[in-house]
């Protein structure tokens, strides 16, 4: 998977007026001017929850430049994902035409994960579970530690429940949690 992105750099510079361009207009119109587009409902698939209550950073240069360039933004993220879904995306761009280097894709993932990531609260690891909840590593160790006290998580209620767990993050990134 690493060489069809690879294999691809030799176009990279192809485009690059037009992606200084959309950039240009995306950081004037999209982001900042607005906030993020809502999701229609009935777009929604029952698999992927929509990514709700949480804010959302600024995307990076690199998202902005690779991703908008044959569709909008809210096209991007209508829905929370895990990790290799997001990966899997990304591919799947690539194979319809996205360029994205070794560094884009390290950028793009680290945002897509971060902002509109899912993550398995019974099996994730500490630094998982901090990527998408955007916790301190001392948060995500108490999750990992509480976890190993109960055995499994049932549900929400029951992770929140547990001691030591940071609440109030857990409750803003609510939607992407996955037991
Ligand atoms: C070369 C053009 C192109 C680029 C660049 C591109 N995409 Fe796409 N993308 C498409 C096409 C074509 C579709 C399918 C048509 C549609 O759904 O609008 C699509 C659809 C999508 C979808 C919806 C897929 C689904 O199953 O619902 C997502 C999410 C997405 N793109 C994310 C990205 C991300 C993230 C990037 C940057 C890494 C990116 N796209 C870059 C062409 C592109």
């Amino acid at each position: 998977m690493m060489r069809s992105r690879t294999g691809q750099q030799h176009v990279r510079g192809q485009g690059t007026a037009l992606a200084v361009v959309v950039a240009a207009w995306a950081s004037s119109v999209a982001w900042v001017a607005s906030p993020w587009p809502a999701a229609p409902a009935a777009q929604q698939s029952p698999a992927m929850p929509p990514a709700g209550a949480a804010p959302v950073s600024e995307p990076p240069e690199a998202f902005r430049r690779v991703c908008i360039k044959c569709h909008t933004s809210d096209r991007v993220v209508q829905g929370r994902r895990f990790r290799p879904q997001w990966e899997e995306l990304i591919e799947q761009m690539v194979s319809r035409g996205a360029v994205v280097n070794d560094e884009d894709f390290e950028v793009i993932i680290g945002y897509l994960v971060s902002e509109f990531g899912r993550v398995r609260v019974n099996t994730a690891t500490a630094p998982e579970l901090a990527s998408v909840l955007h916790l301190e590593a001392a948060e995500a160790d108490a999750i990992v530690t509480a976890r190993r006290a109960a055995g499994r998580f049932a549900d929400f209620d029951a992770l929140v429940a547990a001691p030591g767990v940071p609440v109030a993050a857990l409750t803003t990134r609510r939607d992407a949690l996955f037991f």
